[in-house]
C-alpha cells in the first residue's frame, strides 16, 4: 500500500520525514512563513500557506488523496495552556477540517497531538466523526524514550482506517547516553551568564552528556528557561542545547537546516512544535497493518 497524505498544519514537514518511502505527501498546508520556509527548503516543495479555518472543502478534495496526518496547535490543550480545548480560537481550524471530513472522508488519518487532548472535546468529535464514518481507531501514548531516544516528548497519537488496525506495543528500547547527538564544536554564546544563572538556575533541567533523558524541548526553549527544556551541564559551565542537538534529539536527519535567515528564537520554536520522527515512522507503519 502506497499512502497519498494531505499533511496538515505542516510545520517543518515531520510527517513527510515519518512517511518516508511509505507514501508521498501529496500536499502539506501551514500558514506560517517561516515553517513554510524550512519546509521548502527541505522538503523542495513549498506548502500551501493558507488558513485552515476557513478553507473550502473543494481545495482539500482537489488533492485526490486517502490519507490525512494531522499536527494540529496543542495550545488549546496543554499543561500549560488554557485548556478550553474548542472554545479557544485556535481550535477553528480543526473544527473546518471535522466539517470537510463529514464531506469527504479519508480512507486513513492519523492525529497527532498532546497528552491534554485525550478526554477534551475535540477528541471526543474526532472519535465520532470517524465512527460515523465507519473508521476503525487506535489511540497510542507514546515518548521518544521508548524508541531509544534520550527525549521526553509524550504525546497522543489518534490513528484511524477502513481496515482494522493492529495495536502493537512500541519497541521498548532503552534510551542510550546524550554524548552522540551533542555537538562536535559547542557554540560559546549557548552559555547562560551569570546573572540568568543567580535567576534561573534552581529551576533548570539540568543534564550531563552521560545522562540518558532531555526534558521536553518546547516551543519557548530559545527565551525560556524553568520548564522549557533542558540545560547541559560541561566543564565551561551552563548552557543551552543547540538547534541541531534539538533537532537530532527529535530524530531528524543530518542534513536536514533551516534558512540562513530564520532567527534563533523561531529555530527553537519550530523544532519545538515538531514531531518525534521515529515515533511518527512506527505510527505511520502501523496503518499498514
Ligand atoms: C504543532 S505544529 C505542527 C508541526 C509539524 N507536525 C512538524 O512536523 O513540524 C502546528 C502547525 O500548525 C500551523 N497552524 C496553526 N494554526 C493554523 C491554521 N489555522 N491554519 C494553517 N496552519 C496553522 C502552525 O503554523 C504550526 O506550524
Amino acid at each position: 500500500m502506497t499512502l497519498r497524505a494531505l499533511e496538515l498544519f505542516s510545520g517543518l514537514g515531520g510527517w513527510r520525514y515519518a512517511l518516508g518511502e511509505l507514501g508521498s505527501v501529496v500536499a502539506a498546508y501551514d500558514i506560517s512563513p517561516a515553517a513554510n520556509a524550512a519546509y521548502e527548503l527541505n522538503h523542495g516543495e513549498r506548502p500551501h500557506a493558507r488558513e485552515l479555518a476557513t478553507l473550502p472543502a473543494e481545495c482539500l478534495k482537489a488533492h485526490g488523496t486517502d490519507t490525512w496526518l494531522l499536527s494540529p496547535p496543542c495550545q488549546p490543550f496543554c499543561r500549560m495552556g488554557n485548556r478550553q480545548g474548542l472554545a479557544d480560537p485556535r481550535c477553528k481550524a480543526f473544527l473546518r477540517l471535522m466539517a470537510i471530513f463529514e464531506e469527504a472522508p479519508p480512507k486513513q488519518l492519523v492525529l497527532e497531538n498532546v497528552e491534554g487532548f485525550l478526554g477534551s472535546d475535540a477528541h471526543a468529535l474526532l472519535i465520532a466523526t470517524l465512527d460515523r464514518h465507519g473508521l476503525h481507531t487506535q489511540e497510542y501514548r507514546l515518548c521518544p524514550t521508548q524508541f531509544g531516544l534520550p527525549n521526553q516528548r509524550p504525546r497522543v497519537f489518534v490513528l484511524a482506517s477502513k481496515r482494522r488496525l493492529p495495536h502493537d506495543p512500541p519497541p521498548g528500547l532503552k534510551p542510550g547516553p546524550l554524548a552522540p547527538f551533542l555537538d562536535s564544536e559547542e557554540d560559546a554564546s549557548l552559555y547562560l551568564g551569570a546573572a540568568v544563572l543567580a535567576r534561573h538556575k534552581p529551576g533548570l533541567d539540568l543534564v550531563r552528556s552521560q545522562d540518558h533523558r532531555t526534558a521536553c524541548f518546547i516551543g519557548g526553549y530559545g527565551q525560556r528557561y524553568v520548564g522549557s527544556g533542558s540545560f547541559l551541564v560541561t566543564e565551561r559551565g551552563i548552557r543551552r542545547f543547540s538547534t541541531r542537538e534539538v533537532a537530532r534529539l527529535l530524530g531528524l536527519p543530518e542534513a536536514f537546516r533551516f534558512p540562513e535567515n530564520t532567527p534563533q528564537e523561531k529555530r527553537y520554536k519550530l523544532l519545538g512544535n515538531g514531531l518525534s520522527i521515529p515515533v511518527a515512522r512506527w505510527v505511520v507503519q502501523q496503518l499498514e497493518g
